[in-house]
């Protein structure tokens, strides 16, 4: 039989992170659709894509969590409540959703940092795109800084967005 290498506690965190990757997969879904219905369709593409990429994040953890021998767990995923009034809304929203992803993150590798020197090095990886990803979306926000709700200046902003 193979052995099963990760703790109970490191088990649910992963699963919980897992849930947390698949949430945002499906706000930038959300994203992406608020998107081609204000108008905004590079955007759209954008976000579509995005998605794909948090669903493979999930798909990662998951295999991760394969590779030591245990079942991953899915959990129920709410489905994403935002208002969104520009394209600003939904990049603060992705920034905020980024920015809270990436402490998750750092806050589990400091659990398992004595403990489990396996988990940390996966967890680091997580840490690096969750970083690039808090980088990107801090400077969209920078760009936003300044700009009106004015459909033209919002399709500036999709400008810097997509590029
Ligand atoms: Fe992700």
């Amino acid at each position: 039989m193979k052995e099963q290498i990760l703790s109970e506690p490191v088990k649910a965190k992963l699963n919980s992170l897992i849930g947390e990757e698949l949430k945002a997969m499906y706000t930038y879904v959300y994203a992406a659709n608020w998107c081609q219905n204000a108008g905004y369709l590079k955007a759209y593409d954008f976000f579509l894509k995005e998605s794909g990429e948090e669903k493979e994040h999930s798909e990662a953890l998951q295999k991760y969590i394969l590779d030591l021998g245990c079942t991953p767990e899915l959990h129920q995923i709410e489905a994403p409540e935002f208002e969104f009034e520009t394209l600003t809304d939904v990049i603060y929203a992705a920034y905020d959703m980024e920015v809270s992803l990436g402490e998750q993150y750092s806050e589990f590798a400091s659990e398992v940092v004595s403990v489990d020197a396996i988990t940390l090095t996966k967890i680091q990886d997580f840490i690096k795109i969750q970083t690039e990803s808090i980088g990107f979306y801090g400077d969209i926000c920078s760009v936003s800084q300044g700009l009106s709700n004015n459909k033209f200046e919002q399709l500036m902003l999709e400008k810097a967005l997509v590029k």
